[in-house]
Formats: structure tokens, sequence, C-alpha cells
């Protein structure tokens, strides 16, 4: 039954690589909704693609989430990540601290002895508030920073359950179902067929950057995530390397 199982996620990820076509999907066994040891299995794999990928990358984004989070346990310090500047995708200053992408940022850094830059910038600013902030010294310098990442390493959510988390209005939710918001990552979220219907007033990483970033490494498992996985990959950069759990997989197979 292993050989079948390894076999089964095999032809999987294959079918899966075609369909969205990306780079590769790597499919952990089990389903993260209702396990956490997968959620660790996604945490590792992508530790160890992020491992054999960066190369000589020197800027690494990471996001924010549980999944992401899952990650630096897994890392195993080398020489090839000792140089490395870890930064948060966006700015952010969410209200769970253990997976604010800041937080997690500083944990890469210190199991990868490398270094890392915090960034904070409110997701509730008035758009007067947003239009002065975003001009700040500090603001700036991210911006340059955006300009020269290697890597991302990032999660998707759901939209619907993004939004009520981050306790979007009644008419932001409306706005959001009106769209047919499937999936969210960087604070974007997406319909089904990839396009863009909203963005958080933020500063962060943005999908013309993502184009010509080498190395974007996409983790996000759960049956419940498939259509947000599908609905984000249906306009995800060609380079873009999913890691992703079995539950979600067979999910976006059946969804097709
Ligand atoms: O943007 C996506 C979410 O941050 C993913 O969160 O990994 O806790 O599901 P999660």
């Amino acid at each position: 039954p292993m050989m079948d199982d390894w076999a089964g996620r095999k032809s999987i990820e294959k079918k899966l690589t075609e369909l969205l076509g990306i780079k590769s999907v790597k499919v952990v066994s089990g389903n993260s909704d209702t396990d956490q040891t997968t959620k660790n299995s996604l945490g590792m794999e992508a530790a160890n693609q992020f491992a054999s990928e960066i190369g000589n990358g020197k800027v690494v984004a990471v996001t924010g989430g549980s999944t992401i989070a899952s990650i630096p346990p897994f890392i195993e310090k080398s020489n090839d990540t000792k140089d490395v500047l870890f930064i948060a995708a966006r700015g952010g200053v969410g209200k769970e601290i253990g997976s604010q992408a800041n937080v997690i940022a500083a944990s890469f850094a210190e199991k990868c002895e490398g270094k890392y830059s915090t960034f904070y910038y409110p997701d509730t600013l008035s758009e007067e508030a947003h239009e002065a902030f975003r001009k700040e010294p500090t603001v700036l310098e991210m911006l340059q920073l955006y300009e020269t990442t290697d890597c991302v390493l990032h999660g998707i959510g759901n939209a619907q359950r993004m939004a009520a988390m981050r306790n979007a209005s009644d008419n932001e939710q409306k706005v959001l179902q009106g769209e047919g918001a499937k999936g969210e990552a960087f604070g974007y979220y997406f319909n089904r067929a990839g396009k863009v219907v909203h963005r958080l007033r933020t500063v962060g990483i943005k999908m013309e950057h993502l184009q010509r970033i080498p190395l974007i490494i996409s983790v996000a498992g759960g049956q419940s995530k498939a259509e947000a996985i599908l609905s984000y990959m249906a306009s995800a950069p060609k380079q873009t390397m999913l890691v992703t759990d079995e539950g979600a997989a067979n999910e976006m197979l059946n969804l097709q």
C-alpha cells in the first residue's frame, strides 16, 4: 500500500502540474483540514524545496498564516542561506502574533542564521492616511526590497474566510461575494478565473513584481482550500511551485 500511495501521489502531481500550468506540484499525504501532522508535512516539504532551490538568492519574502508558519521548524541551516534577508511579503499587524508575516520572517532568519527586517503597516488605514503613510522613508525602503526580491514563500486563503478573519465590513464581504472571490494571497482576492477582484489597502509584493521573481513557492493544503488554490493558480506566474496535500489535490481534480 505504501508504494501505491506514492505512485498515486506522483500521478496526481503530474496531472495537477499540467492542469495548473505551473512549474511543479508536490503532494504530501493527508488532509490538513483535519490533521495537524499533514500541515507539518506541508511545512517539511516546503522547507526542503526552499533549501534546494534558493541557490544564491538573497532577499526572501514570506506571507503570514499557519501554513507558512509551519515551515521554519523544518529548515536546516546551510551555508547557502547565511546571507539571506527575510522580509514580510506585505506590511501587516495581524491579530494572531504567531502567524504574522513579520514573526515568520524572524523565525526563518533564526533557523537560517540569516537576517530579517520587520515591516509594520496597518490594514485599516483610511485612504488619506494610506496616501500619506506610503510615502514614509521606511515604506519606500521596503518597496525597494520588493523590487529586488529573489524568492517568495506564500500561503493561499479561502476568500470568504480571510475577509471574515480581517473583519471586513458587511459591504466589503458582499462585494467579494458578488465578484465571486474565491482565493486570497498577498492581500489580493481572486475569482475563479484568476482575475483580481479586490485588493486590501496595503503595501507589499505586487502581482507585477511576482512575474519576474525566479523562485515562488506556494504552500496550501486542505480540501476546503481547493477552490481557493484553483482561483489563485488560474493566473499564477508560470515559475510557481505548489506544495499541497491530498485533501486539496483530489478536490481540485474533482472540481475540474
Ligand atoms: O493568505 C493566506 C492565508 O494567510 C493562509 O492562512 O495558512 O493559516 O490557512 P493559513
